[in-house]
Parts: C-alpha cells; sequence; structure tokens
C-alpha cells in the first residue's frame, strides 16, 4: 500500500493537533505567549537570553511560564515560592532529568549522575561520589592543594608587567586543581595536556549554550545530523575516551588503603561493595557508570567555579573600596600566613562578597533541566508526567522583592548590623539550587572558592589598567550563563600587615 508524502504529513499534523487539544484539555497547564502551534517559541530557545526573556514574560504571565517547543511543553519557575514547592515540597515529583539527544551524547545515555533518570542507579552513584569527595577532601587535604596550586599562578601572576585578562588565570587555576582532586596528578601550568582538556571543555560548552535541533526534533541525529552535532559528539567522545583511559590507569594501579585521588576514593567504595557480595550495588557500579562520575565531577565542578572566580575579581576591581575592606579583613584574620579553613568563618565580609558575586554573577542561570516522573502540580497549574522545567536562578537572584536594587553589588544583604554572617541567605539566593537534585559540589565549592579569593587578595591589589573604566557590559554563553565582557587588569603585589 503507497502513502504520499502529503497524506503522511496531513495525518501526522491531525494525530499532533488531537494530542495538544487532549492534552489542553486534561490538564490545566501554566500560561505563556500565543505561538505557532509545533513551531513554537524557537526564537527564545534559540537565544541566549532565554533567562532574561523568561523573566520578563513572568512579569506578565506569573511565576510559572509555560513554552512549547515542537511538540514539548517547558515550564519555566521564575519565583523562589514555586521552585521551593517543587524542589523542596514535591522533591521526588520534580527530581527527573530530561532524556534529550545532547544529554544523552555526553553521558553514555544518561549513565552519569547530572543527566541521569531519578533512579536507583543515580542515587547510589550520587552517595558514592559524595562519600568519594569528603573521603578524599577530609583533614586539611583540600587547603594543602589549594595552597600549593595557588602558589604557582600567584608567582607567575606576579612577573605580568602589562595588563591581563584575568579570566585565563582563573580557568588554569581552576582546572589544575580539579585536575588534582580528580587524577592525582599535579601538573606544571603549561601542561598541555591540560590546556587541551580546557579547550576540549570550552567547545563543549559553546555548542551547548547555543542549543541543539537535534535536541527537539530527535531523528535528525540519525536521518541528517547537523555539522554542529557530528563536531559535537566527536568532542564528547575524545573526552570519554580521555576519562576511561585515567580510570584505567588507576584500576591497574590501585592499591588498596592507599587514596591518591577521587578516583581511588570511588575504586574504594567499590571494592567495599565487592566484599560485601552485594550483587544488585554491583550491577550498578559498572565501568561506565563510573567513568561517567568522574566526568561529571570533572566537567560540573570546572566551569561554575572559574567563572565564579572570574566575577569575582570583576566586582573587585569594578569596586576598589570594596576590595580595600576585603583585604583589611584578610590582613586581620590571616596575616601574612596562609589562607586555611580554620579561618573561613572569620571572613564574613569577604565570604559575603563571594556570595553577592554568585548572586549577580549568573554561572548557571537556568541550571540544570528538570523533569517531572509524575504529573503534579506547581503554582495552582498542573505539570504533566515527563515535562522538562526550568529553574530560572537568574530571576530568583534579581528579585526585587529579597534583594532592594537587585543590579546594586552590596555584601552588606548577608551581613548583620554587627558586619557579622547572617544565619541563613536570602530565601531566593540559591546558586546551588535545592532539593533532591542541589549541587553535589556545594561543601567543596564554597570553601574552595573562597580560599583561593582569599590567597588572590592577600597577594595583590587587583586594578584596572590606568585611565580605564569598568565595562558594565555582560557576555551571554546560552542557558542563562553569563560571563563579564572581557576585561583586563594589572596587579601590584602588597605587603601583608600582620
Ligand atoms: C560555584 C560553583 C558551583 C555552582 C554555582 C554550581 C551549581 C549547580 C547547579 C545550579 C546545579 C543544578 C542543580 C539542579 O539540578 O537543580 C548543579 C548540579 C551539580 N553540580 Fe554543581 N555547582 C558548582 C560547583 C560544583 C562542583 C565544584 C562540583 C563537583 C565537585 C559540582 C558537581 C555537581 C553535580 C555532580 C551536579 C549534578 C547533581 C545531580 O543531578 O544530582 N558542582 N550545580
Amino acid at each position: 500500500m503507497f502513502v504520499n508524502t502529503q497524506t503522511l504529513l496531513a495525518t501526522l499534523s491531525i494525530g499532533l493537533f488531537v494530542y495538544y487539544v487532549i492534552k489542553r484539555m486534561k490538564y490545566r497547564l501554566p500560561p505563556g505567549p500565543w505561538c505557532i502551534p509545533f513551531v513554537g517559541h524557537y526564537k527564545i530557545y534559540s537565544s541566549v537570553e532565554m533567562h532574561k526573556k523568561v523573566a520578563e514574560l513572568s512579569k506578565v504571565y506569573g511565576p510559572v511560564v509555560h513554552l512549547s517547543f515542537g511538540t514539548q511543553t517547558w515550564i519555566f519557575l521564575n519565583n523562589n515560592d514555586v521552585v521551593i514547592e517543587a524542589l523542596v515540597k514535591k522533591k521526588a515529583d520534580f527530581a527527573g532529568r530530561p532524556k534529550l539527544a545532547s544529554t544523552d551524547a555526553i553521558s553514555a545515555g544518561g549513565k552519569d549522575i547530572a543527566f541521569s533518570s531519578y533512579s536507583p542507579a543515580w542515587k547510589l552513584h550520587r552517595k558514592i561520589a559524595g562519600q568519594a569527595l569528603r573521603n578524599y577532601l577530609q583533614g586539611d587535604l583540600l587547603e594543602n592543594m589549594i595552597q600549593e596550586n595557588m602558589e604557582k599562578f600567584l608567582n607567575k601572576m606576579a612577573q605580568e608587567k602589562d595588563p591581563f585578562i584575568f579570566k585565563d588565570y582563573a580557568d588554569s587555576m581552576v582546572f589544575h586543581q580539579l585536575y588534582t582532586i580528580c587524577f592525582g596528578q599535579k601538573l606544571p601550568i603549561d601542561d598541555p595536556e591540560v590546556k587541551t582538556l580546557l579547550k576540549l571543555e570550552e567547545d563543549l560548552i559553546d555548542a551547548f549554550g547555543s542549543g541543539f535541533v537535534e535536541d527537539l526534533v530527535p531523528c535528525l541525529k540519525d536521518l541528517c545530523p547537523t555539522a554542529k552535532w557530528k563536531k559535537f559528539v566527536q568532542k564528547a567522545e575524545q573526552l570519554e575516551q580521555f576519562i576511561r583511559a585515567k580510570y584505567r590507569d588507576h584500576v591497574d594501579t590501585f592499591k588498596p588503603g592507599v587514596n591518591r585521588d577521587f578516583i581511588d576514593s570511588l575504586l574504594a567504595a567499590k571494592e567495599e561493595a565487592e566484599n560485601e557480595g552485594d550483587e544488585s550495588i554491583l550491577q550498578k557500579l559498572d565501568d561506565t557508570r563510573l567513568v561517567q562520575t568522574i566526568s561529571d565531577i570533572f566537567l560540573a565542578g570546572v566551569d561554575t567555579t572559574r567563572f565564579t572566580m572570574d566575577w569575582f575579581i570583576y566586582f573587585m576591581t569594578m569596586y576598589p573600596e570594596i576590595q580595600t575592606k576585603c583585604q583589611e579583613e584578610i590582613d586581620r584574620v590571616i596575616g601574612a600566613g596562609h589562607p586555611s579553613m580554620k579561618d573561613r568563618n572569620k571572613l564574613d565580609y569577604t565570604e559575603a562578597c563571594l556570595f553577592e558575586s554568585m548572586r549577580l554573577g549568573s554561572v548557571a542561570g537556568l541550571g540544570i533541566p528538570h523533569m517531572t516522573i509524575c504529573d503534579s502540580q506547581v503554582g495552582g497549574y498542573d505539570i504533566p508526567k515527563g515535562t522538562l522545567v526550568f529553574i530560572n536562578h537568574w530571576a530568583l537572584h534579581n528579585d526585587p522583592k529579597f534583594f532592594k536594587d537587585p543590579e546594586k553589588f552590596d555584601p552588606y544583604r548577608y551581613l548583620d548590623e554587627n558586619g557579622k554572617k547572617k544565619p541563613t541567605r536570602p530565601d531566593s539566593w540559591l546558586p546551588f539550587s535545592a532539593g533532591n537534585r542541589v549541587c553535589l559540589g556545594e561543601t567543596v565549592a564554597k570553601p574552595e572558592i573562597l580560599l583561593m579569593c582569599a590567597n588572590l587578595l592577600q597577594r595583590f591589589e587587583f586594578r584596572l589598567p590606568n585611565g580605564e573604566k569598568a565595562n558594565p557590559e555582560h557576555r551571554l554563553t546560552g542557558l542563562g550563563t553569563e560571563l563579564p565582557a572581557e576585561y583586563k587588569i594589572i596587579v601590584k603585589d602588597r605587603v601583608t600587615k600582620k
């Protein structure tokens, strides 16, 4: 029997239309702007300003906004009430992850933590990765590692005679730091392997930021993939091979009781399960999943951390008087010694500046998309099972209800009248998100970044080159990620007061 193309298209369109009408009748979906059916809000999807455009829409439609992409419905949560309702009060309902062609390609089909569906395997790997991070970084290991790593970079920075781009340093510092955490080795600053890895990572991020048509129409990746998609898959494979090789090296040289790095900690956890003979656990601890867990810790941690560092120094050069206050605090608390974990609770003002940098510097503005694992509700609307849900962290961090004059850099938002850290942060401050999928690295990232920033400000005064004014522009890279417009700085060695 022959079916011509017109008949096929007409049948497909009617089928989709009926599906659309039934869905609309069955559920009370959140509101959103009108769009051409099936084409959807493609213009918003392909915009690097999606987070801002959606925040604007929420002023018209309320905190829960609905947009359509192809046959998919995407929901955006834009204020603290609806985010807490979804992520904390109904946390299991919203703890899924969508199965997208791109996230599947980079995670061996969702076998990692960040893009894995809400499943017993995800729970086990998240638990083991958290445990491995804690085991490996216990005691003064993290601070010693930071100290050694920073020393190399500070000495190099001191030799800069001309204005230079700080971001290049932030990238390398953080890459070397996480390289040591994950793979155990301490490499020279100019090591070509780290540079190649950094380039690979940047290419992947660039591709992710501007989205893939293959995510909206998955069959395209098999029928006629775009050049961008082919390049992305090739880079993702390259990265996987790199991490797999490191993993294999560790398996071959692993000695029980010797913990060289995060990979050894994972292998120790696997060995424990083997000794206990728990078959159900062992099945979930296969090599592919362990390689993907390492890849997650490396990738999820690197970008967010290096971008946060860049924002911090940007604000410090933009507001020299705030920088001076941080340095006075650092001199008072630490003196000429090395910044350490025990100082952390006394660096209230510096930490408040870091929190404010995390609020205004949107490094994960739309976070990682969630998916409902059952029919649920939020803000009084129905959210059907399988709906993709974005948390608009940018909107939360710019909500004037929680942050007066949200565009202003103001560390006092986190301090009491005596200049001490308030016991809690404003409710709408959620850079690490909340609920079941809360950032796994939060407890590492906060002290790690603070110590790195304290090291920088203790050693140098950061200034814009003479006569230059700070550029208030931001660079938008997609998925709500923003960076400062490229800026150059000069540094001046400080004489630390004891
Ligand atoms: C400034 C630093 C960081 C920020 C702002 C940040 C932010 C986030 C956000 C917004 C999410 C998504 C949460 C959600 O789905 O609701 C996330 C997930 C995640 N982060 Fe981070 N992160 C940072 C550093 C790190 C570091 C250093 C690591 C690893 C050592 C890490 C590991 C992860 C992992 C594995 C996930 C996925 C969790 C899951 O899906 O269960 N992050 N992070």
